[in-house]
């Protein structure tokens, strides 16, 4: 038990919401809404097994939480205080149903604690048994009549663990929301079911892992822990059940007293062979934090619950993703071209050719010919530093991040109409918002755990959901309405929406009046966009775009979700910029709930770009041009720099054909899969003087190289990350460097100081401080202050103050107000025509990321879609007579590929949809080069193809254990324990003679 400590304070304020209860005797002060539970813990330690986080709420399952409340036993988790209410929770009574309770749940699970992989201190059941000092059982553990699940790629469930406290359930069905999970109450033998009683495998399970992070045992585990994490536990299967037997057989003699010493020995023993680092989710910009258990180079698991971002969530990449790290295919020495391929070289050798070789090109074309290209799955001090040597030693604003592929336009939206290029508050804004508007992302596989709280809030709490999308992905199809304007139109029925308000009487103008500027300018450009104009060049129903402004209207707060579908368009800058403005329009910034959120691909996409990986801008968005900001870079850099804007990526790609550029320096980016038209790409790079590729793997872009450095990634350094709600989180090194790769920023800095920089930085840490010198966005910023898992979300201030959300005293202007930016429509560059008849989409795969180079080299990953395919719909697919598993070529103006189909309604009519995986070649080959104006960004995804039906037949691509297979979730709100209840073997312990739960009869 833990004992109550004398810094506790028990007090007896009352206020409207505080108000004296009192527990075993003791008066304290309790608040309105809180868990009788909660209240208790504040003053004794109680066993409470079902009962988890206020995320997941009461569960009310394994009733080890009795306690008397005016004579009456409830369950703590299951009732909230109210005034004066008198708790008894240290009576025998009380205490007596709690070990009745508990002795119940062990009916269910077999103490083996010793040879249990999960036995590490962190078991609740073991936990439990220890606090309760449980010596026997009452009713004997009896098996249940189920073989254990292995069918998942990642984890397994064994029955015969199962304690049925439902927090599995609770997590599936309320937290995550895939509705996966429940319990069969009324089985003879309940147990966990998957889409009510399929195997695991091919149910419709995504692995995101949380119903295994929050099982209170061993039922639900990781299979990377099984065998692994105990000292015992790796023993043959027929030697483990003997010794499982030995413990069971001196038990009734000797106590769990004894047994379970022994296992607390063990478990203490663990922790010299087992370590748990704090990292940040490499994947994705949601910003996930956790830790990662690993033995050596083993990693057991990854355990989330102290992230900020998302406590016990996880997606399949973050909770199983991370194989890759030690794949075969890891680069771990230096390659150096040779003919047509490569030989390993030395670090020495290689870095005296990349210096060499640049010294020589930025004295004969000027250091304007070299171009640096940072990635933004490095962490901020690696990119900043990279920034930094082509500034500071190259001496040419040429650096850019991948940003330029997906969310230049939405920051530009942002900087033009409110200031900051970032989602303007936290997901918990979002969770909290009255209405979630969707446009153009697939939130649920491409931002999952921030999907899980759109999700729940729209499950739990009345959230209206409202999704403009193409296609009828996951979050569409949750949607109160879906609809599908017809792509590259997106503009103009936000623009009609913004009209609706003002003709409408829904436009906010007290607020706009005080806060924004440039409203006449602004109604005269939304003068085109009526409601009849936006159905006809949207296509679609005008009612509908109606009943959208009326809830857009009415709702007492919103938040605009956005990503690619918007800003891989010509008008993509434009379109993010009607977004803001429909926000300012209807007074959805400058409090918490609502505001702009372009949601982040990359982990670290918006860091990238914070910290000066941009043509135009020093770190913190400080304009090259600017005299005075220049000048102190150049005192604190100690050299000249240049005031002309760089080139992007893609200004760069057209030099090298212009002979303008000669060299580039390219860090952590497959750009010959990431950016559009690959094969314009690749004629680039074969014509580069000196290309020098720094990479953990050997990517389609390696191909190009002269010279490739081996990197090491996440994993196995130190740094921050900076995810889309703006905050930066600490990762610490988990694993040592690979071989002789090395972290980017240790490799930038031996070019640069080979370049005569001289530079001295030791740790990363050293980096941040200078970062933090010169940018005001991240002035306050240190290593000490995001020690562990605490988190900053920029502008932070000196002080260490941050902003979780924007905007609450006025927009990053001069005079504090926002600007209306006008803005017009124009018609797609490319579209279907008679030639290339299809319009082909493209977005990412929930268990792959991007173009696959990690998430193909997980095992469990490409067991399950190992890959890619072309979606089309069903009447396509009768009307060219095919069927999911044909092979067709696609053909564009731009390139052509061969790939099989897959047939579904969630693409309709002509329209065709490509996952990005690139393995058997960069799916970029078909997109073009036109570009969104003001930012360069490539329109990915307005392509037209056609496609041509070729003789073979093959399997489906998509495999039986995916879970869209034949997944069919079974909805539930949580694990509906009534029905546990109404069981005529159930009675409250402590009420009646108890019978354990193994028969309906
Ligand atoms: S989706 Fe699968 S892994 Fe995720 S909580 Fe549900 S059952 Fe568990
Ligand atoms: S599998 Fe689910 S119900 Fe069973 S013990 Fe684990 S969390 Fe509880
Ligand atoms: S990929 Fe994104 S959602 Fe998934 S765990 Fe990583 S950060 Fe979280
Ligand atoms: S913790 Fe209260 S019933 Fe389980």
């Amino acid at each position: 038990m833990i004992e109550i400590t004398d810094a506790l304070e028990i007090t007896t304020e009352h206020t409207e919401t505080h108000f004296p209860i009192t527990v075993d005797g003791k008066v304290i002060t309790a608040k309105e809404g809180e868990l009788v539970l909660d209240a208790v813990l504040r003053c004794t330690e109680i066993p409470h097994v079902c009962y988890h986080s206020p995320l997941m709420g009461p569960i009310q399952t394994c009733d080890t939480c009795l306690v008397e409340v005016n004579g009456e036993l409830i369950r703590s988790c299951g009732h909230t205080v109210t005034e004066n209410m008198k708790i008894v929770a240290s009576s025998k009574r009380a205490q007596d149903a709690r070990s009745e309770a508990f002795d119940v749940i062990l009916g269910n699970h077999m103490l083996y604690c010793t040879v249990c992989d999960n036995n590490k201190e962190n078991c609740t059941v073991h936990n439990v048994t220890l606090a309760l000092d449980v010596q026997h059982q009452e009713r004997p553990y009896k098996p249940k009549p189920y073989e254990v699940d292995m069918s998942n790629p990642f984890y397994r469930y064994d029955p015969d663990q199962c304690i049925l406290c439902g927090r599995c359930v609770q997590a599936c069905q309320n937290v995550q929301v895939n509705e996966t999970l429940s319990i069969g109450w009324e089985l003879e033998h309940p147990r966990v079911l998957w889409d009510g009683g399929q195997q695991i495998g091919g149910s419709s399970c995504v692995s995101c892992g949380h119903c295994i992070t929050v099982c209170p045992c061993n039922a639900l585990m990781e299979k990377s822990m099984l065998g692994e994490a105990g000292y015992l536990s790796s023993m043959p299967k027929e030697a483990l059940d003997k010794m499982i037997d030995v413990v069971k057989a001196i038990e009734p003699e000797m106590g769990y007293g004894a047994i379970m010493q022994v296992s607390q020995t063990e478990a203490k023993m663990r922790e010299d062979r087992i370590k748990q680092t704090k990292t940040v989710c490499t994947y994705c910009g949601v910003g996930c934090s956790y830790d990662v258990w690993t033995k050596d180079r083993k990693i057991l698991k990854i355990e989330p619950l102290h992230g900020e971002a998302n406590q016990i969530s996880t997606c399949v990449k973050g909770k199983f993703g991370w194989d890759f790290v030690n794949h075969k295919d890891r680069l771990q020495k230096p390659l150096l071209r040779e003919g047509n391929g490569f030989r390993e070289a030395s670090w020495e050798e290689a870095l005296s050719f990349v210096t060499s070789k640049l010294g020589k090109i930025k004295q004969q074309y000027g250091p304007d010919s070299i171009g640096v290209i940072v990635s933004s799955k490095a962490t901020n001090e690696d990119g900043f530093l990279m920034q930094k040597f082509a500034r500071a030693v190259i001496g040419t604003n040429n650096v850019d991040n991948c940003s330029r592929y997906c969310q230049s336009p939405a920051t530009m939206g942002l900087f033009r109409t409110v200031g900051y290029g970032g989602d303007s508050g936290s997901i918990e804004d979002i969770e909290k918002s009255a209405l979630v508007l969707v446009v153009g992302s697939n939130t649920t596989e491409s931002h999952p755990v921030l999907a899980t709280r759109v999700k729940r809030a729209h499950k739990l709490f009345g959230q209206k959901l409202i999704v403009a999308d193409p296609r009828e992905h996951e979050m569409a199809s949750r949607a109160d309405i879906h609809f599908r304007p017809r792509p590259g139109t997106d503009l103009v029925w936000l623009c009609a929406m913004s009209r609706y308000m003002f003709d409408n009487g829904f436009a906010k103008l007290d607020f706009i009046s005080q806060w924004v500027n440039n409203l006449s300018e602004y109604r005269k450009s939304l003068e085109p966009f009526t409601m009849e104009y936006a159905s006809q060049i949207c296509g679609v129903p005008l009612e509908t775009l109606e009943t959208i402004a009326h809830t857009i209207g009415s709702a007492e707060s919103m938040c605009i979700l956005w990503a690619m579908g918007i800003t891989q368009h010509t008008m993509a800058s434009d379109s993010s910029t009607a977004i803001s403005n429909l926000l300012l329009t209807t007074g959805n910034y400058m409090r918490p709930g609502c505001g702009a959120f372009p949601l982040r691909g990359h982990n670290n996409v918006q860091g990238a770009s914070d910290v000066g990986a941009m043509p135009n801008n020093y770190p913190g968005y400080q304009d090259v041009a600017d005299a005075s900001i220049r000048e102190r870079y150049e005192k604190a850099w100690k050299t000249s720099l240049s005031h002309d804007h760089g080139m992007d990526n893609h200004q760069m790609v057209d030099a090298v054909y212009d002979g303008k550029l000669r060299a580039i320096y390219l860090a952590g980016e497959d750009m010959i899969s990431a950016d559009s038209n690959a094969n314009h790409v690749a004629g680039a790079f074969e014509k580069l003087e000196l290309f020098v590729v720094q990479d953990i793997f050997f990517t389609e872009t390696c191909r190009y190289a002269d010279v490739i450095l081996p990197a090491a990634p996440a994993l196995e350094k130190e740094g921050t990350f900076t995810s889309t709600e703006r905050r930066i989180q600490r990762l610490y090194q988990a694993l040592p460097e690979l071989g002789e790769s090395r972290a980017d920023w240790k490799i930038t800095q031996e070019i640069a100081n080979r370049m005569g920089a001289g530079w001295n930085y030791e740790h990363p840490s050293e980096i941040m401080d200078e970062l933090a010198s010169l940018s005001p966005l991240y002035a306050g910023v240190s290593f000490d202050r995001l020690a562990g898992y605490k988190s900053l979300q920029w502008p932070v201030a000196p002080d260490g103050t941050d902003q979780p959300v924007l905007y609450l005293e006025g927009f990053d202007f001069p005079d504090k107000k926002a600007r209306f930016h006008p803005v017009a429509f124009r018609e797609p560059l490319e579209r279907p025509d008679a030639d290339f008849d299809l319009f082909l989409n493209n977005g990412r795969l929930l268990e792959h990321f991007h173009e696959g180079n990690m998430t193909h080299r997980v095992a469990g990953i490409y067991e399950e879609t190992p890959e890619r395919y072309l979606e089309i719909s069903e009447e396509l697919a009768k009307e060219r007579e095919i069927e999911s598993g044909r092979w067709v070529r696609v053909t564009s103006r731009h390139g052509s590929l061969v790939i099989k189909v897959v047939v579904t309604s969630r693409v309709i009519g002509k329209q065709v949809y490509l996952p990005l995986l690139s393995q058997e070649g960069p799916v970029n080959v078909l997109t073009g080069s036109h570009t969104d104006d003001a930012t360069n960004t490539p329109a990915f995804k307005e392509t037209a193809v056609r496609i041509k039906v070729l003789p073979d037949q093959g399997t489906n691509p998509i495999k039986p254990l995916n879970f869209r297979y034949s997944g069919q979730p079974t909805p539930q709100n949580g694990v509906e324990v009534e029905r546990k209840w109404k069981r005529s073997d159930y009675r409250m312990p402590g009420t009646q003679p108890l019978v354990q739960i193994h028969s309906q009869k």
